[in-house]
Order: C-alpha cells, then structure tokens, then sequence
C-alpha cells in the first residue's frame, strides 16, 4: 500500500448490508450504517498531498463527491484520477485560500457540479513560521491569511449551502502546537490556536442552523510539510516520545474525519479532537 492512502479504513463502500442493529425496547429496529456519506458533497482544502489527500480519497470512499482542492490544479487532478479509478466521484479545484474571490469561486464550482455542500475540510495550510525577531507583516500575512481567514472566507461562503444540508459538518484542521507553548514559532502554533477557538465559536453559532463545526488536533503525520520542518533526527525524537512509539501514516487521519463528516457524530459539535498516539496525554 503506498503512503498516505486510505486503503487500511475503506476497503468497501458501505452499500453492503447495515452493520448495526440494536434492541429498541422489544423492536428490533436496523440502523443506516452511520459513517455513509452517500449524496453528500464534501470540498477538501489542501487536498492535494498530505492529510487533506488522505481525507479526500477517504470521504470518496465512504460515499461522497468530493471537490480536491488546493493551489495546483494538475496535483489536485492526480487525487481526482486515483478517487475515480476506485469509483468515486471528485473534481479537481484551484484555490488560493487567502484570496475571497478565489474561495467564492471554488464554492461556485462545488454548486455547479455537485449542487450542494454537506462537509467542509479546512484542511489547507502554510507551515511558515518565524522567530519573535522575524516576524513581519508580510509573513504575519502569508500564514494568517491561509491558515486562518481562508477556513473564515470558506465558511462564509459555504454557510447558507451547509444550512440547507440538514447533515452540515465543518472540520477544521489544527495542530498539537496550538496548545502549548512552542518557543520560536510566533506563527504557526498561535494561528491553529486561533482557529481551534473559531471552532468552538462557529459552533455555538452555527447550531442552531443544524450545522456542526469541529477541529482535529494532529500530532505529527508523515507528510511533505513535516519532512520540510524536522529532520529525520527530530522526528524520530518525537516517536520515541509518543506512548505508542511511531508517528502516523496519513491514513491514520481518515477514520477521525469520517466519524465527524458523518452522522456517527451527530451529537458532536464544538470539539478538538486530537489525534497524536498519545503525545499530549
Ligand atoms: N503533518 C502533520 O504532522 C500535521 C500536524 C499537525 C497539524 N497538521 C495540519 O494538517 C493539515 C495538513 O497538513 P499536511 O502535513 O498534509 O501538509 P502539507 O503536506 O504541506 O499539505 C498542505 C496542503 O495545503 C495546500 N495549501 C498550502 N497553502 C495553500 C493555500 N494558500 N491555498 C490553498 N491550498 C494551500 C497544499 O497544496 P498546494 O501546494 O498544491 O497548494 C497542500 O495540499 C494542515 O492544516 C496542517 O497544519 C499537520
């Protein structure tokens, strides 16, 4: 299996038969299985590689169209092919999330061509970090504006259509170095802060529309953006640091998403769920 797939979670699409029955008081009552995202419509940022790859190909597999969506338009259409080639639906979309008339657009191309949105994975991000010293307004920008207002513009954007879904999920993808201290990192660690604190505000005030808004907390996943920020060194520091011993493939990400896409989460709003193999416990 290569990296980064999510071929250990789905090997079946979940129109077999229901997995679940339960005893309702003398009547036997059969449970839709709760993690099918069958005619639901997910839009995943960052899609391209990485956790937002994993992810996407995941929700496919569970059922749903899927809108890949990241700055490159040809890597985002390799997510597509392999989402296609194992009989799902995805389109590919170019976004500069930082950029309003690009997000309005990539929620205008999701109407287009799959006529609704039912999840939202804000997923997209920048690792630009810097020094107390280096921190200027061009890079105080660069990650705020993608990190941050790209999932608010997303939101905004998407809300009426998530409204209308009667199934919405917001998930928002922040990190381990939101929650403590990270000397050296005046960017990235308070920009997932910020947006784990947007996670619990848009839930209060967005429950009221049906629309449930989470966060996972990822601790470190083998991906491009962890091999640009350590070294082989570190991170085999930080696996002998994790109670269970590794860091994680990025198919480990699917199945926490998949729980708070769907309606196996339908009472679950406002949280942060970390995911780092123990880490931070
Ligand atoms: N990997 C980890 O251990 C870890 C730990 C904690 C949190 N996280 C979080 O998990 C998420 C995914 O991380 P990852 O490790 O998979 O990162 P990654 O491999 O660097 O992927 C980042 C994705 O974001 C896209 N992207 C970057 N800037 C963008 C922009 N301005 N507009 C639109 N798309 C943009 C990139 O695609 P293009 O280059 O094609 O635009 C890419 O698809 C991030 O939110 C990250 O902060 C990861």
């Amino acid at each position: 299996m290569p990296e980064g797939t999510a071929e250990p979670f789905f090997r079946r699409r979940f129109d077999a038969e229901p997995a679940h029955s339960v005893d309702c008081g003398g009547m036997h009552e059969r449970l839709e299985p709760l993690f099918d995202l069958s005619d639901r419509v997910a839009v995943v940022t960052g899609a391209s590689r990485g956790l937002g790859r994993a992810m996407a190909i995941g929700l496919a597999q569970a059922g749903a169209s899927v809108v890949v969506a990241s700055r490159r338009l040809d890597a985002c259409q390799l997510v597509v092919d392999e989402i296609a080639a194992d009989g799902g639906r995805a389109v590919a979309a170019a976004v500069r999330m930082q950029e309003p008339e690009e997000v309005a657009a990539l929620v205008a191309l999701t109407i287009e061509r799959f006529g609704r949105i039912d999840v939202v994975v804000n997923n997209a991000a920048t690792v630009l970090d810097r020094g107390i010293d280096g921190v200027d307004s061009a890079t105080f920008m660069g990650a705020f504006g993608t990190n941050l207002l790209g999932p608010l513009l997303l939101v905004q954007a998407a809300r009426p259509l998530l409204a209308a879904s009667g199934h919405g999920s917001i998930i928002n993808i922040v990190s381990i170095a939101a929650s403590a201290a990270s000397p050296g990192r005046y960017l990235y660690p308070p920009v997932k802060a910020a947006l784990a604190q947007v996670t619990r505000s848009l839930a209060r005030d967005l429950a009221a529309e049906g629309v449930r808004v989470n966060a996972i907390s990822p601790g470190t996943f083998r991906t491009d953006m962890v091999q640009k920020a350590f070294d082989d060194t570190t991170i085999d520091r930080i696996a002998s640091a994790t109670p269970l011993g590794r860091v994680a493939d990025p198919s480990e990400i699917v199945g926490p998403a998949l729980f708070l896409a769907s309606d196996a989460a339908s009472f679950v709003t406002g949280i942060v769920l970390t995911v780092d193999g123990g880490f931070t416990a």
